[in-house]
């Protein structure tokens, strides 16, 4: 199958999962409103991806996947309302405070976060045998990503002002957090995913969690690129938003110039970081994902 052929594959199987959840109305109606509205899906593919990588099949960690989708869901929620980047669009749809009003969407963020781990600890893997060790596993990492060490505690730091210039070092440390730590949970909740059924080496996990840092640095920066350079129409989402919150992000810092071959040297970081080890799955697919991912318009 074609790179393409196979991101439509795993996408559909995450969208088509990510329907059965939440069908009542009340706050639930938020919550899907948010959720099915599209979106690249790129971390329940990576989490249904690194499964097959550590030998396991995409159903297998399709639950891991729709959970991390969850929590990233939240996490779009809260980072579009007033008191944060205070937007009016995401998704291509009016976002959740504009419609819903800011007490509704705040509960639907902290809904979806809850119900990730719900999914994560009452997944259907078709485990024989470790399905609990694997649930545990998959729930600490997704904690971790989550929280103060992680997408918060970025989140925290990006909106925080403590009237101290930032450097690119200060915005590697921020993007790592509030975006890293999550494509890094997509990418180590897969090979857990893998590890109910069948033994995998560490270094298969330690080479997840490098390829997802790195990836997660390049997703940023583009995002950042796209922010200034890209359409509403095209994104989904405001364009011009990091300026009118008065961020400084790789591309006031460096240039849009210096930014793209930044993406594309961690890319290559990324890549190099997957064969590290010896899968026992293909990984063709996983290298040509990173690649698209730094040259993505959306
Ligand atoms: C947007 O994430 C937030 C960032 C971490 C930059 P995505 O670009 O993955 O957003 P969706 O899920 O496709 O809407
Ligand atoms: C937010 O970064 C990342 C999150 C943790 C949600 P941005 O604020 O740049 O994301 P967008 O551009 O609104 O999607
Ligand atoms: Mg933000
Ligand atoms: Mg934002
Ligand atoms: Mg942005």
């Amino acid at each position: 199958m074609d790179f393409t052929k196979e991101m439509e594959a795993a996408r559909a199987l995450a969208e088509a999962r990510l329907t059965e959840f939440f069908s009542g109305g009340g706050l639930e109606k938020a919550m899907r409103y948010s959720l099915l509205a599209g979106g690249k899906r790129i971390r329940p593919v990576l989490t249904m991806k690194f499964c097959e990588a550590a030998g396991g099949t995409l159903e297998e960690a399709l639950d891991f996947g729709c959970a991390v989708e969850m929590l990233h869901t939240y996490s779009l929620i809260h980072d579009d309302l007033p008191c944060m980047d205070n937007d009016d669009l995401r998704r291509g749809r009016p976002t959740s405070h504009k419609v819903f009003g800011e007490c509704t969407a705040t509960l639907a963020g902290d809904a979806l976060q809850a119900a990730a781990f719900q999914t994560v600890l009452s997944a259907e893997g078709s485990w024989r045998h470790g399905g609990g060790a694997c649930k545990a596993l998959a729930a600490r990492v997704l904690a971790e990503a989550a929280g103060v060490q992680g997408m918060c505690g970025g989140q925290y730091w990006d909106t925080a002002d403590d009237g101290r210039p930032r450097t690119v070092e200060d915005l590697t440390a921020i993007n790592d957090q509030k975006t890293g730590a999550l494509l890094r949970a997509a990418c180590m909740m897969g090979v857990a995913a893998s590890m109910g059924r069948r033994t995998v080496e560490d270094a298969c996990m330690d080479a997840a969690r490098d390829y997802a840092s790195n990836l997660g640095l390049a997703f940023q920066i583009r995002d950042d690129i796209l922010d200034t350079t890209s359409t509403a129409g095209e994104l989904g989402k405001p364009i011009g938003s990091d300026a009118a919150n008065g961020k400084t992000t790789f591309v006031t810092l460096l240039g849009v110039r210096a930014c793209e071959r930044q993406v594309l040297d961690y890319t290559e970081r990324a890549k190099e970081a997957l064969c590290r080890c010896a899968w026992q799955g293909d990984t063709e697919f996983l290298l040509e994902l990173a690649d698209s991912l730094a040259r993505r318009d959306h």
